[in-house]
C-alpha cells in the first residue's frame, strides 16, 4: 500500500468495505423514501420502472462512480479532476455542495426518527398519545402518531436529537475508515436482523399478504405514466447513493486492482434486497389495519408504521422502538457517507487535518439543519402542515429529487464517456473484473444513460409546469408562497457560488491550473437559468382518473364497481400545502365504512374538501403478484448471493497487498 493512500485512509478488509458502501446506499431511501414513493406512484406500477432503471441506469453509474474511485485513488472532485480536468472538478464541488444540503435535512430526518423511537418507550403509543414527547409520560387527547409527530415537532426535543445525531456521526468519523468500518459491523448486520424482525411479524398477521401482493402486481395504467418512471429513476439513483460522488470517495479507499463490477453488483442487490424487504414488511401492516397512507414523504414510515405497530395483538412497544431503532440505524450509516464524502474532498484539495476538515464541514452544516427542527408554525391555520421544518423538507426533497442527483448523475457519465472516453474507462474497469464489460458498455454510458438521464431532467422541468404546483396543489398558503420560489433558487445559486469557489480555490495537494473556468461558468448560468425557470409558477390541474371526477367537493359523491375479491385504495390531495392521501369516507350516503373485499356499487363522498387528484385503483389477479414477488426476490437476493461470493473470494492478507 502506498504511503499517501495509508495517509488517506484504506478500508481494512474487503467485507468492510461492502459493508460501508452497502450501508451507505441502505438508509432512509429504503424506508421512508421507497415505500412512499412506491405507494404514490402505485405499487405494482412502480415495480417495473424500477427494475429497469437498476439495470440501466443503477449498476453502470455505479460501476462508473466505483471505477473512477479506484482509478485515480481521490475523492470526487479531484478524481473528476485527474480525469478530465478542471472544468470536471467544477462538477465535483457542486455535488459536494448539494451533499452539504441533503445532509442538513437527511439528518433531520434520522433525528426525527431517533425521537420517535424514544417517544415509543413513552407516550407514542398509548392510545390518544400526544407530545409534548417525553418518555413515560401521561398521554392527554388525540388520536395517533400523526398527533405525536406534529406535537413533537412543534417542541424544541428535535433540537436534542439532531445534537445527538450529529455526535453520533462525528465520532463515526474522527478516525476516517477504521472508525467508519467499526461502525458498519456493527451496524449494518443489526440493520438487517431488525428487518428480519419486522417482516416476520407483519407477514404472520392475517392478511398481511394483500398489501405485500398490491406493491407488486403490475398495473397497468401506472406503467404507462411517465411521472411513475420519473419517480422510479430518481428513487433509484438516490437509493444506490448515486450522483453525488460518495461511493467514488468510498472506492477511492479500495486497493486499485479492485474488481469494480462485482462491487457494484453486490452494492446494488444488497441495496435493492434490503428495499425489496422493507417493500414487503411495510405494505404488510398497510393492508391488516386498513391504513391509508397520507402522500407527504415521511408519513408512511412516521405516521402509518406507527399506527399499523399500534394495532398489533402483543410486543408493540417493541416493535415500535424497533422499527424507529431499524429507521435510525440505516438512517446513520448513510450520513456517515455522505459526511465523509464532503471532508474527503476537502482534505483532498486543501491537505487540512481530518479534524479541521471535519469541523470545517459538519459545524457549518449542522447549523443548517437546525433551521429544520425549529418548533416555528408558518401557518396555525394549517396546524402540523404548517411547520416552518416540514415545509422546508419538501421543497429541498424536491429539488435534491428531481435535479441535484439527476445533474451530476448525467454530467459525470458525459465527462466519463466523452472526455476520458468510453473505450479508456472500460479497459481500466475490465484490467481487474472477473466479469469483462462487452462493447455494449461504451455505447450505453456514452449513449443510453445520458439520454435516460436527460429525458428525465426534461420531464422533472416540463413537469414544473403543467403539473399542479407544488407537489399537486395550487392553494399554497400566501404565507409559504415565497419559500417555494425562494429555497430552490437559493439551493441552485448558494450551490453555484460554493462550487465554483471551492474549484478556484488553490489546493495544497495539487496546484490549480488555469483555463476551462469560461466553460465551467457558461454551464453554471445555463443550469441556474434552467433550473430557475422551473419555478416560475405552474397551472393548477386536476388529473382526470377514468369514471370518477378528478376534483370532488364536499357533498359529491361517486360510485363505483368493485370486482369481486378486489381491494380497494383512494388517493387524493386535499387542500393544503403538503399533499396528503386519506381514506375517503366510503358508503353508499358518505358514512365512514371501508369494505375492502366486498363486491358491489360503493359511493365515495368527501367530508372536506374540494379535494384533487382522486384515484382508485383496484388491486387483483393476485397470482400475478406472487409471481412477481418472488421473482424480484429472487433476482435481488441471488445477485446479491452471486456478487458477495465473487467479491470475498481471496482473503483479505492479499487485498491489502493489492494496491
Ligand atoms: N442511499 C442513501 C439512502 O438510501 C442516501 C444517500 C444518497 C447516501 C446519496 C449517500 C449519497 O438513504
Amino acid at each position: 500500500m502506498s504511503d499517501s493512500q495509508s495517509k488517506r485512509g484504506a478500508w481494512n478488509s474487503k467485507l468492510g468495505f461492502v459493508l460501508a458502501a452497502s450501508g451507505s446506499a441502505i438508509g432512509l431511501g429504503n424506508i421512508v423514501f421507497f415505500t412512499s414513493n412506491a405507494y404514490q406512484y402505485g405499487g405494482g406500477a412502480f415495480y417495473l420502472p424500477y427494475f429497469i432503471a437498476l439495470f440501466t441506469l443503477g449498476i453502470p453509474v455505479m460501476i462508473l462512480e466505483l471505477g473512477l474511485g479506484t482509478m485515480t485513488g481521490r475523492s470526487f472532485p479531484n478524481a473528476l479532476r485527474r480525469v478530465a480536468g478542471r472544468r470536471a472538478e467544477l462538477l465535483g464541488w457542486w455535488a459536494v455542495a448539494s451533499q452539504f444540503i441533503i445532509t442538513a435535512y437527511y439528518i433531520v430526518i434520522i433525528s426525527w426518527a431517533l425521537a420517535m423511537m424514544v417517544g415509543s418507550l413513552g407516550s407514542l403509543f398509548q392510545p390518544g398519545a400526544t407530545a409534548p414527547f417525553e418518555p413515560f409520560q401521561e398521554p392527554t387527547a388525540g388520536p395517533s402518531a400523526v398527533t405525536f409527530f406534529f406535537g413533537l415537532v412543534s417542541t424544541w426535543w428535535p433540537l436534542l436529537a439532531l445534537g445527538t445525531v450529529w455526535l453520533i456521526n462525528a465520532y463515526a468519523l474522527r478516525g476516517g475508515t477504521r472508525t467508519i468500518e467499526a461502525m458498519v459491523r456493527v451496524f449494518v448486520p443489526l440493520m438487517w436482523l431488525f428487518m428480519i424482525g419486522l417482516i416476520v411479524r407483519g407477514l404472520t398477521l392475517d392478511g398481511g399478504l394483500d398489501g405485500v401482493l398490491y406493491l407488486f402486481t403490475p398495473a397497468p395504467e401506472g406503467i404507462a405514466s411517465a411521472e411513475v418512471w420519473r419517480g422510479a429513476f430518481a428513487q433509484m439513483f438516490f437509493s444506490l447513493s448515486l450522483g453525488l460522488g460518495v461511493l467514488t470517495t468510498y472506492a477511492s479507499y479500495l486497493p486499485k486492482k479492485s474488481d469494480q463490477v462485482a462491487n457494484a453488483l453486490t452494492i446494488s442487490f444488497l441495496n435493492c434486497g434490503f428495499e425489496f424487504i422493507a417493500g414487503v414488511a411495510i405494505f404488510s401492516l398497510l393492508f391488516v389495519f386498513a391504513l391509508n397512507p397520507a402522500g407527504t414523504t415521511l408519513s408512511l414510515s412516521f405516521f402509518v408504521v406507527p399506527q399499523g405497530i399500534a394495532a398489533f395483538p402483543w410486543g408493540v412497544r417493541f416493535f415500535g422502538f424497533l422499527f424507529f431503532l431499524l429507521v435510525t440505524t440505516a438512517g446513520l450509516t448513510s450520513s456517515v457517507s455522505l459526511i465523509e464524502g464532503m471532508v474527503s474532498a476537502v482534505i483532498d484539495k486543501f491537505g487540512v487535518t481530518r479534524s479541521r476538515a471535519l469541523a470545517l464541514v459538519a459545524v457549518p452544516c449542522a447549523i443548517l439543519s437546525s433551521a429544520f427542527v425549529m418548533p416555528h408554525i408558518v401557518d396555525p391555520a394549517m396546524n402540523g402542515n404548517g411547520t416552518l421544518g416540514l415545509t422546508l423538507l419538501d421543497l429541498v426533497d424536491h429539488w435534491v429529487f428531481s435535479y441535484a442527483l439527476i445533474t451530476v448523475g448525467l454530467v459525470e457519465t458525459l465527462i466519463l464517456a466523452w472526455v476520458l472516453g468510453a473505450d479508456q474507462v472500460r479497459t481500466a474497469i475490465n484490467a481487474h473484473s472477473k466479469i469483462p464489460l462487452g462493447g455494449w458498455y461504451e455505447y450505453l454510458i456514452r449513449f443510453g444513460a445520458p439520454a435516460l438521464l436527460g429525458v428525465i431532467l426534461v420531464w422533472s422541468l416540463a413537469g414544473e409546469f403543467t403539473g399542479p404546483f407544488l407537489y399537486g396543489d395550487d392553494t399554497t398558503p400566501a404565507s409559504i408562497n415565497w419559500l417555494v420560489v425562494f429555497i430552490p433558487v437559493a439551493c441552485l445559486a448558494g450551490t453555484v457560488v460554493v462550487a465554483t469557489v471551492l474549484t478556484l480555490a488553490r489546493g495544497k495537494v495539487e496546484k490549480a491550473g488555469t483555463g476551462g473556468m469560461k466553460t465551467g461558468a457558461a454551464i453554471g448560468v445555463l443550469a441556474l437559468l434552467a433550473a430557475g425557470s422551473a419555478f416560475l409558477p405552474g397551472k393548477a390541474q386536476a388529473q382526470e382518473v377514468p369514471g370518477i371526477p378528478g376534483t370532488l367537493r364536499v357533498g359529491e359523491a361517486v360510485e363505483l364497481t368493485i370486482p369481486e375479491g378486489s381491494t380497494l385504495i383512494v388517493t387524493y390531495r386535499p387542500n393544503s400545502s403538503i399533499a396528503r392521501s386519506d381514506s375517503l369516507a366510503i358508503g353508499p350516503d358518505g358514512a365512514v365504512t371501508w369494505t375492502p373485499e366486498q363486491a358491489g356499487v360503493v359511493a365515495l363522498a368527501v367530508d372536506a374538501g374540494p379535494v384533487r387528484n382522486v384515484s382508485v385503483r383496484f388491486a387483483g389477479v393476485p397470482w400475478l403478484g406472487v409471481l412477481v414477488l418472488l421473482g424480484a426476490g429472487s433476482i435481488l437476493f441471488g445477485g446479491a448471493a452471486f456478487g458477495l461470493r465473487r467479491m470475498l473470494k481471496g482473503d483479505d492478507h492479499a487485498f491489502l497487498l493489492d494496491t
